[in-house]
């Protein structure tokens, strides 16, 4: 990036917008960063880490990229307002597909729009040093790669969007492009319908283990082990097969943990019914 790239990043103060805007500033030759918040505590927050709060009306027209890093279930709110104030040719970037996929994203055709997230560290990647490999989220050194998606708009808008992506989230391994559909089917479905259900329960098993007399770190440790070792062994990075005892035990599972019929989280309609009841839980449709 030759001269500075302007970067507004809108609710700057949320967990999110905390993140991406501390990797953000530490790139102060090649970016311009302007902070947006509305509310008294991010304002603090962001004062604490001793930036500027600059109104939505002066940052957003004078960014190339703007951020945005409100909740999901505001986007439609806030990004009529935010959008309206974008500069001809620039870029906006959400951080969830959800909103854009729910139609409750406003959009332009002047402007170019974008989908980023976080894969977050995968513990199947080398970490350099002892911080980074606690980085459990990302942006504390850890290596992770980035998801992206063109929601519309200009190739050339989006490969700055990307650069810029690529230092929110940094240090990045690979930055991987596709679909907006196939973001939301990474997140929700494939990770949090899925991977977080799962993972809960687990660790609700872990909870009864510990309540039966168990040592919870013993179970922690036998539960971490074998996501480790089953993950490879199912993913196809370790050339090995589970027991044959593992493989009835599966089939077992499939019939007393997950229903027949789970397979169809993979349907567009229910992909669309989980991400309208998720953005508005009070209403929800699946
Ligand atoms: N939290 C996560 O782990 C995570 C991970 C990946 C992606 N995301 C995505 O990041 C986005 C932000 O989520 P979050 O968890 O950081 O939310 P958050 O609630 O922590 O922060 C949102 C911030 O936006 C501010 N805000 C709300 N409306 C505003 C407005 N009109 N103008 C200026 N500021 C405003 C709020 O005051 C708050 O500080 C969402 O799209 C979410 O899906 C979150």
């Amino acid at each position: 990036m030759s001269e500075k790239v302007k970067v507004t990043v809108v609710g700057a103060g949320g967990k999110m917008g905390t993140r991406v805007t501390n990797n953000l500033a530490k790139h102060v030759d090649e970016i311009e960063l302007y902070f947006v918040e509305n509310s008294e505590f991010g304002v603090k927050a962001i004062r604490d880490r001793g930036f500027d709060v600059t109104p939505a009306e002066v940052a957003v027209p004078a960014a190339d990229i703007t951020v945005l890093a409100v909740p999901d279930s505001v986007i439609k709110v806030v990004s009529e307002g935010i959008v309206n104030l974008l500069r001809p040719g620039t870029a906006l970037i959400i951080l969830d597909p959800a909103a854009a996929v729910a139609k409750e994203l406003s959009l332009r055709d002047d402007c170019t729009f974008a989908v980023t997230h976080p894969c977050h560290p995968s513990y199947f990647l080398d970490q350099d040093t002892y911080e980074s490999r606690n980085d459990y989220f990302g942006g504390l050194g850890g290596k992770q790669d980035i998801v992206m998606a063109l929601i519309q708009g200009d190739e050339k808008v989006f490969e700055q969007a990307r650069k810029v992506s690529e230092i929110m989230f940094e240090p990045v391994v690979n930055s991987y492009v596709m679909g907006i559909r196939d973001i939301a089917f990474l997140e929700p479905t494939l990770v949090e319908l899925l991977g977080a259900t799962c993972l809960y329960a687990m660790a609700e098993t872990v909870n009864e283990a510990e309540r039966r007399g168990i040592p919870r770190e013993a179970a922690i440790s036998f539960l971490a082990g074998h996501i480790y070792n089953l993950s490879a062994n199912f993913l196809g990075i370790l050339d090995a097969k589970v027991s044959d005892a593992c493989q009835v035990a599966i089939g077992l599972g499939n019939r007393l943990v997950l229903r027949e019929d789970w397979k169809k989280i993979w349907d567009d309609t229910v992909l669309d019914n989980v991400i309208a009841t998720m953005l508005h839980p009070e209403n929800p449709k699946i």
